[in-house]
């Protein structure tokens, strides 16, 4: 080492450490610590495997694996010392082994690169992220079918452009997120699949001379297999993006369902009633109750899609194989992560709380003009009217209950025929809001037997 100050990792051809502002601009300790447990099994398994292909000796690998399991302990302990000009989690991580094994830990990077370690240690933190998705989002879906189970047949006003449209059910609504939460779930599960192949061996980007077993240390770190080309497998972020870009997604449901939530919750609305334990009051106005978590949840989406824009961007560019641009990655991809995940949870806290108010729903279900539709319908089917003609003659009745300040099913028979004479008394029984829903028998439709049919379907997906 000619200079103290130089790095103990790549100093040989240094003469003068980093100024000040190289090294803030360089490091990557400040966050790329959270990967330190992903770090210390990357490495144990890759210590493991040149001992088995004999390229260290059992001894060296034995104490450098026992070496890692306390530096781990003191990582996690809180007594770790985090070193700047250590620049990353991988160098710090071997610095402090070296103090504690001693000549040993020199052997553990033999046959690997930074550029290999970090791409692997990435997908490890990446793919616990899956897995935590995963069960934020089957427990998000199972809070919403007992919510779809309970209100299958509770009345509520459908809507297109926030405008009346059809009667459907609270447990259809409910049961309309549980398809986009799943859709979310196959696209984490399909993540998981397609990026769990190892780096580990692909060194700085060539492969390496050592007779390694890239098989073993893919096993080991629960890979499906190696990643088949060293240039991609140390340059490619896909992982990353994946991820991003299916949180961004959900993150895009999460929003939409918290809209709805801000709404139903107003005094205008009053659908549902948000727990005590997700709202919030103000600090001048005592009357209110204020939905935060699901206008947080709303905002999340920002940032997540943030992040996602921001890795694209960084990536975009790049010749092969690696460039420090990517130790960008971390930073967007943690703060998407623990916003994702605390959104799920609130969104689950909320939805399990949460109360449909029936009885505001089913007046409002029947506002609106809303069983217009079944009207014509109902031409169509008893008086054999072409639909367009139907849809005239029920635009005609709509007008008239309007210009009375009335509902539709408040007309008289009398006011009925004085728009289309063969109108009978049996058009009343299609304008009630139940018999609306219960008719929609269609699949897929909104009658509370088909929502019932589509709430078994999940659950013996779910149980399976
Ligand atoms: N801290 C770096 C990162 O996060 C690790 C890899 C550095 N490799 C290198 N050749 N400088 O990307």
């Amino acid at each position: 080492m000619t200079d103290q100050a130089s790095n103990q990792m790549w100093g040989g051809r240094f003469a003068a450490g980093p100024d000040a502002i190289m090294e803030a601009i360089n490091a990557s300790i400040g966050f790329d610590k959270r990967m330190a447990a992903q770090d210390i099994a990357g490495s144990r398994a890759h210590a493991a495997m040149l001992a088995a292909t004999g390229v260290i000796s059992d001894n060296d690998a034995e104490a450098i694996r026992e070496g890692l399991l306390t530096v781990l302990s003191e990582i996690e302990t809180g007594t770790f010392q985090f070193s700047t000009a250590l620049e990353d989690i991988h160098m710090n991580v071997e610095a402090r082994l070296k103090e504690v094994i001693g000549e040993p830990a020199g052997r553990l990077h033999t046959g690997r690169s930074r550029n290999d370690q970090v791409a692997t240690d990435f997908k490890l933190w990446v793919r616990d992220q899956l897995d935590a998705a995963e069960g934020g989002l089957l427990a998000l879906i199972r809070a919403l079918l007992t919510q779809a189970e309970a209100g299958a047949d509770w009345v509520m006003p459908g809507f297109t452009h926030l405008q009346v449209a059809q009667p459907v059910t609270w447990g259809h609504h409910m049961m309309a997120y549980v398809e986009m939460f799943g859709r979310d779930l196959s696209r984490v599960r399909d993540a998981r699949k397609r990026m769990n192949e190892s780096p580990l061996g692909a060194a700085a980007l060539a492969g390496t001379s050592f007779p390694i077993d890239r098989d073993m240390t893919a096993a080991a770190l629960g890979f499906d297999r190696p990643a088949a080309n060293s240039l991609d497998a140390v340059s490619d972020r896909d992982f990353a993006l994946e991820f991003l870009s299916t949180a961004s997604i959900s993150a895009v449901h999460l929003s939409r369902f918290a809209e709805e939530l801000v709404i139903w919750s107003s005094a205008q609305f009053r659908f549902v009633t948000l727990s005590d334990r997700f709202s919030t009051g103000s600090s001048i106005m005592p009357q209110k109750k204020i939905p935060d978590a699901a206008e947080l949840i709303r905002a999340k989406v920002g940032r997540i899609f943030g992040a996602n824009t921001a890795l694209m961007v960084v990536m975009k560019g790049l010749p092969l194989a690696y460039s420090k641009d990517m130790q960008e990655d971390k930073e967007q991809v943690f703060d998407a992560a623990d916003n994702w995940m605390l959104a799920l949870a609130a969104m689950e806290g909320m939805v399990k709380d949460m109360s449909a108010n029936r009885a505001e729903l089913a007046v409002a279900a029947a506002s609106g003009f809303s069983t217009a539709t079944d009207l014509a319908d109902w031409l169509v089917r008893v008086l054999g009217l072409p639909f367009r003609d139907a849809h005239h003659v029920t635009g005609s009745l709509v007008a008239l209950a309007e210009s009375r300040g009335c509902d539709l099913p408040e007309l008289t028979l009398a006011d009925m025929q004085g728009v289309h004479s063969a109108i009978t008394q049996d058009v009343f029984s299609v304008l009630g809001v139940e018999n609306s829903v219960n008719s929609r028998l269609s699949y897929g439709g909104t009658a509370p037997a088909q929502v019932r049919a589509q709430v078994a379907r999940w659950t013996a997906i779910l149980d399976a």
